[in-house]
């Protein structure tokens, strides 16, 4: 039985994941540690509207348990001494190095503590990769743990994670299912039922699959692929929809309402972001290269250049639509998150359109209700296009979207934040330079509105 959990690594993941099951499971002790001081400080902190990740509905489901059974800290061994199932819950980004750039999972993180749970550990432990790996992973991490470890049994199960970031309170609370993949011999089978019966807590049996480990770990890079599909293949029709008169949000409606096809994820955007889709389907394509399966890894790999085609001709429309010139025009980006409801800016669409834009000389401005302005530079100063004195002069982060709004030739929308259609636009309009243009990236606003206001609306995916 499971009564002291360790996870390692207290992000987007770790930090919900590890309140979920604290507060539904108040007989297991859950100590989440990490490196980062910073943000085990931030997860600790009085004020629970300060909390590292934002997440609806989680300050109150960390405040009952953080103190009880749900600990922070960075004593790392300390954790993984006392616990009986340790989640492995680190950062598995894309390669920016040596064999495998730019498409494969960089696992040196994971192989940290591996070897570290290896060189910690003087009695059994259930390991539980909760990151999402590349299929055969744990292998390598049976193989670490039984070749550096200190003679104790390790038994390695896959338990990927499915909650997306905005909704992860209800996703971890509700999960569609619960996925636990497992070796098939009796010890493996043990590990699987203990882990069970921590789900089973608040988790229906029905939804809790167990699968062998390599299916699981597959699982999880597969429903990201399949997800990311659907956005790509819907953005791919809005630009045919542009072309023809069509109109993309009346064509997903109509394919949506096929219950084989269904209605989620047919929303067409300016691309989709996330710390998760482009990595995994990456890791998709240089696992099937790696196979020699060519035209398996083709087929994935469209999924993403699609995507970039859609950021890249969003920022087109932009500049071709402003008289084909943005240079010293000031635009207004509503939106840095990579979707709303959340403060993660991974991967967000937005970073590339600014980008496009700035390339074009443009004065940007950025307002967004969860991200700080030092994300943003920091956001910018990682694509290394220009100098951080560069990215400081042209781009201006306000706290305030009317502000945001004033005086600029142009509002480009890139993350579907609810405020924002409740924004007075007749304002925002008579403080703009015209002709006022609207380029919406998520056809989040009502656009006969805006159209009678006096705004020129572009929406993706809307033939005229
Ligand atoms: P994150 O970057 O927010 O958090 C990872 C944390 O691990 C960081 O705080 C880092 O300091 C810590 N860390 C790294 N190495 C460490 C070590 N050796 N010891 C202690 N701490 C260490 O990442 P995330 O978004 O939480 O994602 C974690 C994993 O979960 C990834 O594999 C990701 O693909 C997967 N995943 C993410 C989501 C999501 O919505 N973000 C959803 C499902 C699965
Ligand atoms: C995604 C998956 O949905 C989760 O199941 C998974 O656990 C997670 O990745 C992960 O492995 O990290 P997340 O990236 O947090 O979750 O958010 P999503 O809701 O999937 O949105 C991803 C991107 O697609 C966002 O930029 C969103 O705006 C975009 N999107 C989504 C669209 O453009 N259109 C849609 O119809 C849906």
């Amino acid at each position: 039985m499971i009564k002291n959990i360790c996870c390692i690594g207290a992000g987007y993941v770790g930090g919900p994941t590890m309140a979920v099951i604290a507060n539904k499971c108040p007989d297991i002790k859950v100590h989440v540690v990490d490196l980062n001081e910073q943000r085990i400080a931030d997860w600790n902190a009085d004020d629970f509207s300060k909390l590292p990740v934002y997440e609806p509905g989680l300050d109150e489901v960390v405040k009952e348990a953080r103190g009880r059974n749900l600990f922070f800290s960075t004593k790392v061994d300390e954790a993984i001494q006392e616990a009986d199932a340790i989640f492995i819950s680190v950062n598995t980004p894309t390669k920016t190095y040596g064999v495998g750039k730019g498409m494969a999972a960089d696992l040196k993180y994971i192989e940290l503590c591996a070897r570290q749970i290896a060189s910690v550990a003087t009695t059994d432990k259930i390991v539980i990769e909760k990151s999402t790996l590349p299929v055969r992973t744990a292998e390598a991490i049976q193989n670490i743990l039984k070749n550096t470890g200190n003679g104790v049994n390790f038994e390695v199960l896959s338990n990927p994670e499915f909650l997306a970031e905005g909704t992860a309170v209800n996703d971890l609370m509700k999960p569609d299912r619960v996925l636990i993949g497992g070796s098939e011999t009796p010890e493996g089978q043990k590990a699987i039922e203990a882990l069970v019966a921590v789900y089973a807590n608040w988790v229906p049996k029905e939804n809790i699959l167990t699968t062998n480990v390599w299916s699981s770990e597959l699982s999880k890079l597969t429903a990201n692929a399949f997800l990311a599909q659907r956005v790509s293949s819907v953005n791919a029709l809005s630009e045919l929809c542009e072309h023809t008169g069509a109109d993309i949000n009346e064509v997903s409606r109509a394919i949506g309402t096929d219950s084989r096809i269904g209605p989620k994820f047919l929303k067409a955007s300016v691309g989709f972001g996330g710390s998760c889709f482009q990595k995994d389907i990456l890791n998709l394509v240089y696992i099937s290269k790696s196979y020699g399966l060519t035209e398996v890894a083709d087929y994935w790999e469209q999924v993403i250049i699609m995507n970039d085609h859609q950021k890249r001709r969003f920022a087109a429309n932009i500049v071709k639509t402003l008289y084909n010139t943005v240079s010293g025009k000031e635009i207004s980006l509503l939106g840095w998150a990579f979707k709303k409801d959340t403060n993660d800016t991974r991967e967000s669409a937005a970073i590339y359109v600014c980008d496009e834009l700035l390339n074009e000389r443009a004065n940007i401005r950025v307002y967004d209700p969860k991200v700080s302005a030092s994300k943003v530079y920091t956001d910018l100063d990682y694509l290394d296009t220009r100098s951080s004195e560069e990215n400081e002069s042209l781009v201006s982060v306000v706290n305030d979207p009317y502000e945001s709004c004033k005086g600029a030739h142009a509002i480009a929308i890139m993350t579907e934040w609810d405020e924002f259609k409740t924004y007075d636009w007749q304002k925002i309009y008579e403080q703009m330079q015209k002709p006022a243009f609207i380029f919406d990236g998520r056809n989040l606003l009502d656009v006969p509105k805006l159209e009678a206001i006096g705004f020129k609306v572009y929406s993706i995916g809307i033939g005229k």
